[in-house]
């Protein structure tokens, strides 16, 4: 087998590894895709300034998320559907990010439910909240992350609706799939992935089966997800899921400066710069090109973390060195679960830490809490 050396190792071999309809999923943007190209690239344009003849003995990337003491600062995301990539998916990247000494965040749309994350981890992971019509099942949402002992609520502010992604319809996504001809065929060949599922009893969104009234099959699963994005989120309702949770609070999907304000005045503990992986407003800036702004703006205020488009540790360097205390990778440790289950988010965090680590000391640093702006070559922003 070829030697995993970079994150592009673990997306090649996931690509081979799970179905068609869950690596598309997790691998696509909205529209024309823009948006999910420029939160690449526009990391590749920042170059860094290489330093020389400076001590690099006893380096440490170790630092804090809202208070909370992290390996690296970079946490795991809260990715839809994430047991859709490998059998039990969300109780094995926790578990791998829990070894690490990172931060896992379980999505709403997970397959894995809080209870079963809460059962397989010790340490605090953090929830993921979509706020849905249905207010009443919201307070039971976020009552079940209290009791689950999650360490933090992280609020999605991006998708009261969803952008529209090519791939997803035209493979007809749902969890499990659907027995068409063209899924069957697909199937057929990814075997390991196949064997996993039937191992697990773990198949459908398992905070919500089971816990609407109405909702426990496939199909009334899909009509009440599909009617339940609250459209009419607002700040109002923000101070009110502050007050519910009355613990430490994380709003994410902020891209301008004016939200970031408000992100900062709700008196939220962090707020997350990010396009939702380029998911859902096509042609809205790359989170890296958004950033700088955002920080200026309130940078003092709050916590500034970002996601989208994080695929490597020298893009962490970078977004740290733009003012980004942390960061969050999706598909990055996506890549490693569906390559090879937990061992492949380990090597994914792996992987990240030893970019940063050494890309840190070719800067001239040696601890991650140095790291600012100095370290990159003036005029190769994105903007
Ligand atoms: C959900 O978070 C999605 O982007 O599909």
């Amino acid at each position: 087998m070829t030697v995993i050396t970079n994150i592009e190792d673990l997306r090649v071999l996931a690509q081979k590894r799970v179905p068609r309809m869950f690596y598309d999923y997790a691998d696509s943007g909205s529209w024309t895709e823009s948006t999910y190209r420029a939160n690449e690239s526009d990391f590749q344009q920042i170059k860094l300034r290489q330093r020389v003849a400076i001590n690099m003995e006893g380096r440490s990337i170790r630092s804090t998320m809202i208070g909370r003491d992290v390996a690296m600062p970079v946490a795991l995301a809260p990715t839809g559907m994430t047991g859709m990539q490998h059998a039990d998916g969300e109780i094995l990247a926790a578990r791998a990010a829990e070894a690490f000494g990172v931060p896992f965040t379980l999505s709403t749309m997970s397959i894995c439910s809080i209870e079963d994350i809460a059962a397989h981890t010790k340490s605090p992971f953090w929830f993921q909240l979509y706020v849905m019509r249905d207010r009443d099942f919201v307070e039971r949402l976020i009552d079940r992350a209290k009791a689950a002992n999650c360490g933090a609520l992280m609020l999605t502010l991006d998708l009261q609706i969803l952008g529209q992604r090519h791939k997803d319809l035209k493979n007809g996504l749902s969890a499990p799939p659907k027995p068409t001809l063209a899924n069957l065929i697909n199937l057929c060949f990814k075997p390991r992935w196949c064997l996993g599922l039937l191992g697990t009893k773990r198949r459908q969104f398992g905070n919500i089966v089971g816990h609407v009234k109405g909702v426990d099959d496939m199909s009334s699963l899909g009509e009440w997800t599909a009617n339940q994005f609250d459209p009419r989120l607002n700040w109002g309702d923000v101070e009110w899921i502050k007050k519910r949770w009355g613990g430490k609070l994380i709003l994410k999907g902020i891209l301008d400066a004016e939200d970031a304000k408000l992100a900062a005045d709700s008196g939220a503990d962090a707020l997350i710069v990010s396009n939702h992986g380029g998911r859902q407003l096509d042609g809205a800036p790359s989170s890296i090109a958004a950033l700088p702004a955002i920080v200026d703006a309130v940078g003092r205020q709050i916590e500034v973390w970002l996601d989208s488009g994080i695929r490597s540790g020298q893009d962490v360097l970078k977004a740290r060195a733009l003012g980004a205390r942390g960061t969050l990778i999706g598909r990055a440790f996506l890549y490693g679960l569906g390559a090879m289950g937990e061992e492949g988010v380990a090597k994914c965090l792996e992987l990240i830490a030893n970019e940063l680590d050494l890309t840190m000391a070719f800067c001239g640093k040696t601890n991650i809490e140095q790291v600012d702006r100095s370290i990159l070559l003036s005029g190769t922003f994105p903007v």
